[in-house]
C-alpha cells in the first residue's frame, strides 16, 4: 500500500486519538451573576473570624488548651462518662451519626458538626444562645447531656492541679471549693436547687462566673476548628479567575451539573449560601417532627430563650458593653419564626448522616427527595417550593455535594483528645 493510501486509512483513528487525549473544551460558560455566586461559596471568600466582644478569652491561646482539655474530659459530667466529644466525634466531623444524641440520658436533637461553627451568630438548631460560651454552658447542666451542674465544674477546676494552673493563669482566682457542696444549682434537681439557694449571692456570683469562663474557653478551642479547602473551592476560584478550568480535572461533568441546579433550579443556594454554605439564619422547610414528638416551634422560641438566658451578651458574665450586643438586641422576632430552624452548613455534610434537627433523614437522597416533594409544614409556611427535578438531577445534586468534603484546617493537637492513649484523665 503506497504511503498516501496508509495516511487516508489512518487519518480518522489519528483525529479520533486526538480527540481523546486533548484537553475538553473549556465546559463551563458560567454567565456573570453566575461565576460571582459560585466564587461567593469558595473558602477563600471566607473572612477571619471576627472577635466576640463578650468573651475576652476568645482568642487566647492559652484558653483554647484549657477548653480543648475541657472538651474532651468525661469528668465535666454527672456520672463521669460524658464529655462533649462523646456527642462531637472529632472523626464524624464532631457529630455522633445517632439521629437522636445520647448523653446521660436520651436527649431530644439531632447532634449538629462543630467545624466553622464559631461564624455563627446564633447556636443550636432553634438559636437559643447567641454566644459560643454560652451554647457551651448548656450541656454541662442539662440532665440528659452531661448534667453535672456549675458548683462539680468549678469544684473540678479548683481541685485539679492542671486545670487550677490552666485556669488561674488567664482568669483570675478560683472560689474556694471547701466553702461549697459538690452539687449545687439552680438548674439542677431539688437538691442542688436547695443548696444552691442556700449559698450566700456573693459566692453564687464567684462560681457562676468561674463556670462562666469555663464556657469561654470551650468557646475558644472551638474558633480552632476551621473547615478546610475542598475541591469545590479550587474550582471556584479557577471560575473567579475568569473561567480557566478543564472539564473533568476539578470537577466532574456531574458535580458541574449539581452545582448548576444548586444554584439554579434548585434554589439551594437561597439559604445555602456563603463560604460556608448558609445564611446563618432561621426557616421553616417543612421538616415533620421528630417520632414521638410534638412539632418544633424552633426559632419563635429560641428567641425568646436567647433573651432570657442570664448567659447571655448583656447578662453580668459578658465582657461585651450592651452597646456591642447587637445580634441580641436586634434579633428578628414573629410569627413565621414557628417551626423554623437554623440553615446548617453543608461543608463535610457527607460525613455526617442523619439529617435535621430530629436526624429525620438518613441520607442525602431522602433529604433531596424532601426538597423535591417540599411537603406542607405541620406549623407555619414551608418557605421551600417543590422542585421538578428529575431523579436524574437530584442524584446529580447529591454528587455535587460529595465536592465539599475536606479535612479540617486545624492543627492536628485539636482535633485530638489530649488525654492520650485513650487515657481518661481521671
Ligand atoms: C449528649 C450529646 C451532647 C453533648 C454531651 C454535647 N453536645 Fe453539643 N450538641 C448536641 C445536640 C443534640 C445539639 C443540638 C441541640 C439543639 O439544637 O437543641 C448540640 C449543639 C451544639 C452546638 C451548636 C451548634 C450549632 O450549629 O448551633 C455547639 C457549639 C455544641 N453543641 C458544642 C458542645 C460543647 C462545647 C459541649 C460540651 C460542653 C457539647 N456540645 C456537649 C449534643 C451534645
Ligand atoms: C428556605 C431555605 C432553604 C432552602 C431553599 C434549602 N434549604 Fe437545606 N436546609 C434549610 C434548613 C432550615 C435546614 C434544617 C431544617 C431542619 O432541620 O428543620 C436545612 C437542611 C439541609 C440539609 C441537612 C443538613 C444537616 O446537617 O442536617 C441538607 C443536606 C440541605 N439542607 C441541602 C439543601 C439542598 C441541596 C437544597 C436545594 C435543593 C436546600 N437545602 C434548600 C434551609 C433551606
Amino acid at each position: 500500500m503506497n504511503k498516501r493510501i496508509l495516511a487516508i486509512c489512518l487519518a480518522p483513528g489519528v483525529a479520533f486519538l486526538i480527540w481523546l487525549l486533548a484537553p475538553a473544551p473549556l465546559p463551563d460558560h458560567w454567565a456573570e451573576p453566575e461565576a460571582a455566586l459560585i466564587a461567593s461559596l469558595s473558602i477563600s471568600a471566607l473572612p477571619p473570624l471576627s472577635p466576640d466582644p463578650s468573651n475576652a478569652a476568645a482568642d487566647d491561646e492559652r484558653a483554647a488548651m484549657l477548653g480543648r482539655r475541657l472538651f474532651f474530659d468525661p469528668r465535666l459530667s454527672v456520672n463521669g462518662a460524658v464529655s462533649c466529644a462523646s456527642c462531637h466525634r472529632p472523626e464524624l466531623s464532631f457529630t455522633d451519626g445517632l439521629p437522636i444524641a445520647v448523653g446521660a440520658g436520651p436527649g431530644k436533637r439531632h447532634t449538629p458538626g462543630l467545624i466553622g461553627v464559631a461564624y455563627s451568630p446564633w447556636f443550636y438548631w432553634d438559636g437559643r444562645r447567641e454566644s459560643q460560651w454560652a451554647q457551651a454552658l448548656t450541656p454541662l447542666e442539662t440532665h440528659f447531656e452531661q448534667g453535672a451542674g456549675r458548683s462539680a465544674i468549678v469544684r473540678l477546676l479548683a481541685t485539679d492541679p492542671e486545670y487550677r494552673t490552666m485556669y488561674q493563669d488567664i482568669f483570675a482566682d478560683l472560689p474556694d471549693p471547701t466553702r461549697f457542696p459538690r452539687s449545687a444549682s439552680p438548674q439542677g434537681g431539688e437538691l442542688a436547687q436547695e443548696n444552691w439557694r442556700r449559698l450566700d449571692p456573693g459566692l453564687q456570683f464567684d462560681i457562676a462566673n468561674a463556670f462562666a469562663n469555663a464556657g469561654k474557653a470551650l468557646a475558644a478551642y472551638q474558633r480552632k476548628l476551621l473547615p478546610g479547602r475542598t475541591r469545590f473551592d479550587d474550582y471556584a476560584d479557577a471560575v473567579a479567575r475568569n473561567g480557566a478550568v478543564r472539564q473533568g480535572q476539578l470537577l466532574n461533568r456531574d458535580e458541574i451539573a449539581g452545582l448548576k441546579l444548586f444554584i439554579g433550579e434548585g434554589n439551594c443556594v437561597n439559604c445555602h449560601n456563603g463560604p460556608l454554605f448558609t445564611n446563618h439564619d432561621f426557616h421553616n422547610t417543612g421538616i415533620l417532627a421528630g417520632a414521638g414528638q410534638l412539632p418544633s416551634m424552633g426559632r419563635y422560641d429560641g428567641v425568646r430563650l436567647a433573651r432570657k438566658d442570664p448567659f447571655n451578651c448583656l447578662g453580668e458574665f459578658s465582657d461585651a458593653p450592651p452597646e456591642q450586643c447587637l445580634e441580641l438586641r436586634f434579633a428578628r422576632d414573629g410569627n413565621e419564626l414557628a417551626g423554623a430552624h437554623k440553615t446548617p452548613g453543608l461543608r463535610n455534610v457527607t460525613l455526617t448522616p442523619p439529617y435535621m434537627h430530629t436526624g429525620q433523614f438518613a441520607s442525602l437522597a431522602q433529604v433531596l427527595n424532601h426538597y423535591k416533594v417540599a411537603p406542607t409544614a405541620m406549623l407555619g409556611h414551608n418557605e421551600a417550593k417543590p422542585l421538578d427535578l428529575s431523579r436524574g438531577e437530584l442524584r446529580q445534586l447529591e454528587i455535587f455535594l460529595r465536592s465539599l468534603e475536606a479535612k479540617p484546617a486545624a492543627a492536628r493537637e485539636w482535633l485530638q483528645s489530649p488525654f492520650s492513649h485513650g487515657r481518661n484523665p481521671c
